[in-house]
């Protein structure tokens, strides 16, 4: 073949190929980005490609352009051209070379410019809820649904599972492809399992904006209930929460003296739901030991133990995946009149539908909106007639709870995961405060109904009124002294009795 000179070295298949792609790549980019640009949508496949897929796509037919013309260059020295030498001249003084050269210049900038965008977008888009949330949304539908339905909805995702700083941006980028590789080949769990092993200390992340110093005076907050009854009558607890604490603050007495101080703890389940061991460093120095005086550890197990120190999340494990109960939904829908509450019996029959298993969410929509309509038709005819509209509301609402709590895709639900921060329906502060751990000088952490909060008022059934004052809970039905002495996740959720208010009545 006759060595043709003035042809450039690029004139070979793989590079024209390289060309090719580089330029689409470039002109797809471009598109892209104004696309997002003018319309303001983030879409998170087009997010995909426009900060990851032609980015690649550019810088590998840009790698091909050299590439093609090293092989080129390589088949004519060897084919006995020693005019070429080893390494290319550069001769601006040629025209035709300087405009070439001129062209490199030009062309480089472009494309660092290019790739630079790219890869600050991209950053960004990695850190977009849209990303964390909706990329890969049959996994992340619960956590995303109830983010958006909590305090939080306007927290970024990564700002609580990040937080600042390069190194966890790129630890948490390794875990994220091993995720996606999780999520491609259906290898991750059914469930989503917590706690989160290797969550970022909620100190690093929480404390970015909160401020626990802070936390001096009490929190008034009212639990609204109805009974399950035909009027579904109201019960209200009005109570200040006496979230002090932290001893930098003038009242360093109250729930947030755990962050203060340092309290450490055995858990020997993974959900850490019992705890039969604690250690309370006080002031002075001196270590203070609780035992379960039901499940005592012996010298031994606690030596080889794994410890916790406690932190935010050991109280506020959901501050953002909040899921409600159907009868604290319920509760909730009367308050804000989603819900009728004179419809007869509504809270019973709801709760009762929302807590049957369902395969899929299309079931359960049948089901609620026939068991609803079924339920006035048969026992409330003039109900049925008088109320359609309340009764059609009430269908909608029930089926949006189910959606906001029911997850049969995940085979999540509202009590998959517990919230330590209460003791209603899981152990929650009662994990430690059930007054069965002792020390060795015979100190008990207490159980004290007021010792973190104080009942301001009570309305209930039970309550004349025009009654004096509460100063005690009471509860909606007789219970005895079990009040004190049974935790009350025990009969309010699964497991224990058969309770129709916690949502767990199955008939
Ligand atoms: C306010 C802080 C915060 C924000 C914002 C946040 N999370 Fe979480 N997330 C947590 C905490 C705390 C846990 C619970 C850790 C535990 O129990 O160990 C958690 C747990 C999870 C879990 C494990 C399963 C579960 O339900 O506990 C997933 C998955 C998750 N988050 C995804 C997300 C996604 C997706 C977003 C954004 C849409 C998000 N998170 C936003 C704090 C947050
Ligand atoms: C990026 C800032 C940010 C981060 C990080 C953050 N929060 Fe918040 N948090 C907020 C804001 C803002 C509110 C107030 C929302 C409102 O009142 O509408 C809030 C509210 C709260 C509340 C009160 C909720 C209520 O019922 O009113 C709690 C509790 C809380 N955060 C705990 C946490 C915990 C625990 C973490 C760490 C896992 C955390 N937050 C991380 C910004 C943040
Ligand atoms: C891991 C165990 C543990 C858990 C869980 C726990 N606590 Fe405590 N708490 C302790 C210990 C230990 C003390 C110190 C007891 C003492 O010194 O008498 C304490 C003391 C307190 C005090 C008294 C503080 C003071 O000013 O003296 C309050 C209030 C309190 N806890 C509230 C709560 C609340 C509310 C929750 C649940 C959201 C909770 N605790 C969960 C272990 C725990
Ligand atoms: C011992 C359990 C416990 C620990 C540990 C704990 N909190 Fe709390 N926190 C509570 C309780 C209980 C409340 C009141 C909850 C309610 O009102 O429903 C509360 C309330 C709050 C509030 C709302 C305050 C307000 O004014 O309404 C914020 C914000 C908060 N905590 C942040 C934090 C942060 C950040 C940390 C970690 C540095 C932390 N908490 C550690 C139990 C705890
Ligand atoms: C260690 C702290 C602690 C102790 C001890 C404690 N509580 Fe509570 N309790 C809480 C916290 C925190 C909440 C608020 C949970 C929330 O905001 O969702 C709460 C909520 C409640 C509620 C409202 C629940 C609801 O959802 O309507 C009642 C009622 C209540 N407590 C009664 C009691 C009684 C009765 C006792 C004594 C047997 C007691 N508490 C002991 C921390 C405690
Ligand atoms: C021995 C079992 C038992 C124990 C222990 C128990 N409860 Fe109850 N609780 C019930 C029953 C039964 C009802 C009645 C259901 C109804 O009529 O709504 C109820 C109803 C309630 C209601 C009203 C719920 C609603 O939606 O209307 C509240 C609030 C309540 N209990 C709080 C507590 C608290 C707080 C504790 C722990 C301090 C506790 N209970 C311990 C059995 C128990």
């Amino acid at each position: 073949m006759p060595i043709r000179k003035t042809a450039g070295y690029a004139w070979n298949m793989i590079s024209l190929i390289g060309m090719i792609l580089a330029v689409t790549a470039t002109g797809l980019i471009i598109a892209f980005l104004s696309f997002e640009f003018i319309t303001g949508v983030e879409k998170p496949y087009l997010g995909l490609m426009t900060y990851f897929l032609f980015p690649g796509m550019l810088i590998f037919g840009l790698l091909l352009v050299p590439i093609g013309a090293y092989r080129v260059r390589n088949e004519r020295r060897k084919q006995g051209d020693v005019e070429i030498p080893p390494y290319p001249r550069l001769d601006l003084n040629v025209p035709h070379r300087r405009h070439l050269f001129i062209f490199f210049i030009l062309a480089s900038i472009i494309f660092v410019l290019i790739v630079s965008i790219a890869s600050i977008k991209g950053f960004e888009f990695t850190e977009s809820t849209t990303f964390c949330g909706e990329l890969c949304h049959v996994v992340m539908e619960p956590e995303h649904t109830a983010w958006g339905n909590s305090p939080h909805a306007k927290v970024k995702c990564v700002e609580c599972h990040v937080g600042p700083g390069a190194a966890w941006y790129v630890k948490a980028k390794i875990s994220g492809l091993r995720q996606l590789y999780a999520v491609l080949f259906h290898t991750y769990p059914e469930t989503i399992e917590t706690p989160i092993e290797n969550l970022r200390p909620a100190r690093d992340t929480c404390e970015h904006c909160h401020w626990p110093e802070k936390f001096y005076a009490g929190r008034q907050k009212v639990f609204y209930h109805y009974a399950p009854n035909e009027a579904n009558t109201p019960r209200e607890i009005n109570m200040l929460i006496n979230i002090g604490g932290v001893p930098k603050s003038p009242h360093a007495k109250g729930i947030h003296w755990h962050i203060g101080s340092e309290v450490t703890y055995i858990a020997t389940d993974k959900k850490r739901l019992n705890i039969p061991y604690i250690s309370v460093k006080e002031k002075d120095g001196k270590i203070t030991e609780y035992m379960s005086t039901e499940k005592p550890l012996t010298r031994d197990e606690i030596a080889k133990a794994n410890k916790r120190l406690m932190d935010c999340t050991d109280c506020h494990n959901r501050p953002t995946h909040i899921y409600r109960s159907p009868s604290q939904e319920m509760d909730e829908n009367f308050v804000s009149g989603h819900i009728d509450s004179a419809l007869p019996y509504v809270k019973k029959v709801a709760v009762e539908l929302l807590t049957k298993p369902y395969k899929t969410t299309e079931e359960a929509n049948t089901s609620i909106a026939g068991g609803i309509q079924d339920y006035y038709n048969k026992n409330y005819p003039k109900v049925a007639a008088e109320k359609a509209a309340a009764i059609k509301k009430a269908v909608v609402e029930v089926q949006a709870i189910y959606r906001r709590n029911f997850f049969p895709q995940m085979k999540v639900s509202w009590n998959t995961y517990p919230n330590h921060i209460g003791h209603f329906y899981t152990p929650g502060c009662f994990r430690c405060h059930d007054g069965k751990h002792k020390s060795a000088q015979g100190k008990v952490i207490s159980k004290d109904c007021n010792l973190c909060h104080t009942v301001l008022g009570q309305k209930q059934e039970n309550i004349p009124a025009g009654a004096p004052q509460v100063k005690n809970f009471v509860h909606p039905v007789d219970i005895g002294d079990e009040i004190y002495k049974t935790n009350c996740s025990e009969c309010h959720s699964a497991g224990g009795e058969d309770v129709p208010g916690s949502g767990r009545h199955e008939k």
